[in-house]
């Protein structure tokens, strides 16, 4: 049986952990040829591929990244692409392909199951945004990356009576904002779910400030005034979708005018997905290989593999393409503590 694995869309900490355990879990499983499609879809279309077998994979457990490389998957949504993808899978002589994926690379997988290719799906984005699984590979890195810079602007914003205001990324969903704001005790936390008024926003830092005398603040890239899009950078990508940010900068302007307090903002960025993965992230991403393969062992296809509590579920594919955003629940946890 010859099987595929493609990563695609934007790296994060923890892929190469499941591409390990996948390449591993078919050698055990015998008569097994692993390949890798070499920089996601492209790949796919050019037929570029390479062997993976125990010696590629040593090591990788440690290293952030795709050691296959990947292309943005919004390019490949249109059917005439899926059409060469689908022709690519046949060209290789592909009889199973694993791709690991957020919701526009799933999106795609999802049309090429339902060509009738034989598709395994596993969720990975920091953003943690994709249906049918709580948790993706990279969101624990990326959350543990924002809370140790929430942890280390505590200090400046003490001694300088500030306002620190640290922006991190997620797109359209709350949710590293909202877990490493919970975990560093972020004296306020806005997130794309609950859109802002700036006549709040101050007075929950004029409240703060009467205690503690500095106020942190997280704001996920995609959070946005009422009434207003998330369009502060005023910039688009390639493909004409809006690049999110600038929501930082924003309120450090309106927070320093309107109460004239010392203010500092910090942009996480790419620095949360970067990097070795933590421990949580390693073992899920083989826990989600290891299942991935044995699936195909098992002849089920059309599927992702997902975690629901502890146990690691498949579900159909389809389900993956819908986003999950953070609901009341965790956002009155962290409220408490405004
Ligand atoms: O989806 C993952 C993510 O890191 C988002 O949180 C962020 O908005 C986006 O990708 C950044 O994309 P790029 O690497 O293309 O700038």
């Amino acid at each position: 049986m010859k099987i595929g694995i493609l990563t695609g869309g934007g790296d994060c900490p923890g892929l190469n952990a499941a591409i390990r355990a996948i390449v591993r879990t078919a050698i055990g499983i015998g008569e097994i040829e692993i390949i890798g499609i070499r920089n996601g879809w492209k790949g796919l279309v050019d037929e570029e591929a390479i062997p993976l077998d125990r010696e590629s994979v040593g090591g990788l457990l440690v290293r952030g990244g795709t050691i296959l490389g990947s292309t943005p998957s919004k390019i490949f949504q249109k059917d005439i692409e899926v059409e060469k993808l689908c022709e690519g899978y046949h060209k290789l002589g592909l009889e199973g392909l694993i791709i690991i994926g957020g919701d526009s690379t799933l999106g795609v997988a999802a049309k090429m199951s339902r060509k009738g290719l034989n598709i395994i799906g596993i969720p990975k984005t920091i953003d943690n945004d994709i249906a049918g699984t709580e948790r993706t590979i990279g969101f624990n890195t990326a959350v543990t990356v924002a809370c140790q810079a929430i942890d280390r602007v505590h200090t400046t914003a003490e001694s300088h009576h500030r306002v620190m205001i640290v922006e991190v990324m997620g797109r359209n969903a709350g949710w590293i904002a909202v877990m490493a704001g919970i975990a560093g005790g972020a004296d306020l936390i806005l997130i794309p779910e609950k859109p802002f008024d700036m006549q709040e926003v101050t007075d929950i830092i004029k409240k703060r400030h009467r205690i503690r005398n500095f106020t942190i603040v997280v704001v996920a890239e995609g959070a946005h005034e009422m009434g207003a899009g998330a369009k502060y950078t005023g910039e688009k990508d390639v493909f004409g979708y809006d690049i999110l940010g600038g929501v930082a900068n924003m309120l450090k302007k309106e927070i320093s005018e309107r109460m004239g307090y010392d203010t500092r903002s910090i942009v996480l960025g790419h620095t949360q997905r970067g990097g070795t993965p933590t421990v949580e992230d390693r073992v899920l991403a083989t826990r989600f290989g290891i299942r991935a393969m044995q699936l195909i062992n098992e002849g089920s296809f059309g599927v992702m593999v997902g975690l629901r509590g502890d146990e690691i579920v498949s579900v159909e594919i389809d389900r993956a393409v819908k986003n999950r955003r953070v609901d009341d629940y965790w956002y009155e946890i962290a409220g408490i503590f405004f």
